[in-house]
């Protein structure tokens, strides 16, 4: 089987961290959050898929030119100018083999199994199938309708709240087939979910499945935080309360410093005395975290510095930012690449601060 995997969008839900890295590079676990698209694909029987790019590809190509892939094979395609979900998909044709193909968002988490989706495709002889979830507020998604035979009745894209009729949405997987292509036309701006779904639905060759299992979208910096907690604590793993407690050999502890699980560590970094690291954190590449610091529930990107006495909490930090001396980070705030953060300041309540942002000291209070 192959795939498309759609990773082209700006992720401009997660600015500020995404000016600087492309939504598939952050980091879940200490991994790019695209590797654990292609596990998904590669356990579900796929063993070639394209990448379909935009915004920045480079720093996708070069993380996978690095990797061992073991008999899967990728391809790349780059738009010069975004296409759309379908645009991107239609981009991909000529590097596809002409048979059913499996579509993906680039930014989903799922534990769900891709092959239970392609039987459930074969035996309805749909032209394409869509796998669902359920989520409490369909509005950020695409809402699907279905009847009992699993037939979609109405698709509509992120619907206006008097339009929600079901909590079941497109979960951003497809099974395809190549007559689905053919719709699309090339060279244009054309949306899969507005303008591709509508008329297949209306065709009555469109078709759901419904899973049950872990998903998320990381497109927002909540459900990012979340999934990377989630990851942590095993949850996409099948449910069984599992913590990695992950660092590598290269690390310094100092005294009494206190590392609490599930945490994953990576190389080079340095825990200084009396510090707190864990409770569902990674911290990237070369981290250093100052003394009787602490940070909790936190993604560090490569490279952040932490000053004595500061205070991190359920934030997610860009790669080589700096922390002064007692300042607080909570509340969900986002900090982009290579800020500076000056001692004392206290950031609170979702606050976004955009890269290479030098923060005075004590000039913000919550
Ligand atoms: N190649 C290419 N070109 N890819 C694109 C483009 C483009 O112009 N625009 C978006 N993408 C990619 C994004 O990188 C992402 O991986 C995927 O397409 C979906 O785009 P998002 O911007 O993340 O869409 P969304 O989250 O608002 O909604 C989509 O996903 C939901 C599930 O997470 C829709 O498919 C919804 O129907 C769905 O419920
Ligand atoms: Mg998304």
């Amino acid at each position: 089987m192959q795939a498309v995997v759609l990773v082209g969008g700006q992720g401009s839900r997660l600015r500020p961290i995404t000016y600087d890295v492309p939504k598939p590079m952050v980091p879940l676990r200490n991994r790019p959050f695209i590797s654990y698209m292609v596990d998904f694909l590669r356990s579900g029987g796929v063993d070639r898929a394209v990448l379909s790019m935009g915004y920045l590809p480079d720093p996708i190509q070069e993380y996978f030119e690095k990797q061992k892939m073991d008999g899967f094979e990728l391809d790349y395609v780059v738009e010069d100018r975004p296409l759309g979900t379908a645009g991107g998909l239609k981009n991909a044709q000529s590097a596809l083999d002409g048979g059913p193909v499996v579509v993906t968002n680039g930014d989903v988490l799922t534990g769900m199994r891709l092959e239970s989706l392609i039987e459930a495709h074969r035996e309805s002889g749909a032209l394409a199938t869509i796998a669902l979830t359920s989520v409490e507020d369909p509005t950020a998604y695409g809402l699907v309708e279905v009847d009992h035979n699993m037939k979609v009745h109405r698709f509509v894209e992120k619907p206006a709240y008097d339009e929600i009729s079901t909590s079941l949405i497109n979960a951003g997987i497809y099974v395809l087939e190549p007559e689905v292509l053919e719709m699309i036309p090339a060279g244009k701006e054309v949306s899969i979910e507005r303008e591709i779904f509508p008329r297949l639905q209306q065709s009555g060759r469109l078709y759901a499945y419904v899973s049950s299992s872990y998903w998320k979208d990381i497109g927002t910096p909540r459900s990012y935080l979340t999934a990377s907690q989630d990851v942590l604590s095993g949850a996409i793993a099948g449910g069984e309360d599992f913590d990695y407690r992950e660092s590598h050999p290269s690390i310094e502890v100092g005294k009494s410093v206190k590392i609490l699980p599930p945490f994953s560590i990576e190389r080079d970094c340095v825990l200084e005395n009396g510090c707190t690291v864990g409770g569902r954190t990674a911290l990237g590449r070369g981290c250093r975290i100052g003394e009787e610091a602490v940070v909790e529930g936190s993604i560090l990107f490569d490279g952040v510095r932490v000053e004595p006495g500061a205070i991190i909490r359920g934030s997610i930090v860009g790669p080589n930012v700096r922390i002064g001396h007692r300042a607080i980070v909570r509340g969900l705030a986002v900090l982009g690449a290579e800020c500076v953060i000056g001692e004392g300041n206290v950031l609170d309540q979702g606050i976004r601060v955009n890269p290479r942002v030098n923060l005075p000291p004590r000039s913000l209070r919550f």
